[in-house]
């Protein structure tokens, strides 16, 4: 029905029912900018049922009032071969939100569900290919989980360093569209970080600055279809001309808080 690199995906999402931005603990969020909630949960819907009727399930989690972030659920935990491994945030804002998603999974048959030791903020720092976990610090997921990570799922974990305050997840600078291919905005890492990258991906997507800043990086990919924020028009014709289809998202009130598409989809990776 779709490309060749097609498969129906697990999503974990979670209704921005309390989302506010009442702290600011990444560059993107202005508590002095109203939000419209009403705007928000209609855009997160749609997000949602777009993703059920490209053959997707999303899970639902419950929101808890006084944790305006639980919207970004891919920062509740890793989900890699049916294990998962649980978060620890960087800010105090937001540190309960990974005992619920312990809890979820735990509710929902995943019998391998593990608190971590160190502090890491789930999928906004840890992305999956076909053969690595690449993976994020510098201004949330500590360095040391990078090795925690990589000791729990047994797969290889590359560290990238973040460098520039607006990119403080590496979801919002890489994104894996599917296999080992990925589309990255490189200065939003060190020259190192920059090199490691090119040696292992050279035939990687490069996002220039306004699709980046329109978190054109903070995307989801099918392996056919990319979720991407509706701004990030410069990825449009490249997604294309690698065969992918670009499916255009408006989330512009989850915007304030610093996060789009990736952020609000955490993926329940099966053991296979
Ligand atoms: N306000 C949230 C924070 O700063 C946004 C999280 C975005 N999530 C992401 N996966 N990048 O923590």
């Amino acid at each position: 029905m779709y490309g060749p690199g097609y498969t129906p995906r697990r999503f974990l999402m979670c209704p921005p029912a309390h989302f506010r931005v009442t702290y600011s603990i990444n560059p993107w969020m202005d508590p002095d900018k109203p939000v419209d909630l009403p705007l928000a949960l209609a855009q997160w819907e749609e997000l949602r049922d777009r993703y059920r009727s490209l053959g997707h399930t999303v899970e639902e989690l419950e929101p808890l009032p006084g944790l305006p972030d639980m919207v970004y659920s891919a920062n509740g935990a890793v989900v890699v071969d049916g294990r998962v491994l649980g978060a620890r945030f960087a800010h105090r804002e937001r540190t309960d939100e990974a005992a619920a998603h312990r809890e979820w999974y735990r509710a929902n048959g995943f019998t391998d569900v593990q608190e971590p030791e160190h502090i890491n903020e789930g999928e906004g720092d840890f992305a999956v290919t076909d053969s690595w976990l690449l993976a994020g610090r510098g201004f949330r997921s500590s360095p040391l989980s990078h090795g925690e990570v990589q000791e729990f799922f047994g797969r290889p974990v590359i560290g990238l360093d973040l460098v520039d305050p607006r990119y403080y997840h590496l979801d919002t600078a890489l994104c894996v569209l599917g296999g080992n291919e990925i589309m990255y905005y490189p200065p939003a890492f060190s020259p190192g970080s920059q090199a490691v990258l090119k040696r292992m991906f050279p035939d990687a997507l490069i996002a220039a600055e306004t699709d980046a800043e329109a978190f054109g990086l903070n995307s989801v990919s099918d392996g056919h279809h990319v979720f991407l924020p509706q701004a990030a028009v410069g990825l449009f014709d490249p997604l294309r001309e690698r065969g992918y289809e670009p499916i255009p998202i408006d989330l512009t009130e989850l915007l304030k808080g610093g996060g789009s598409v990736k952020c609000v989809t955490a993926e329940l990776r099966p053991a296979v």
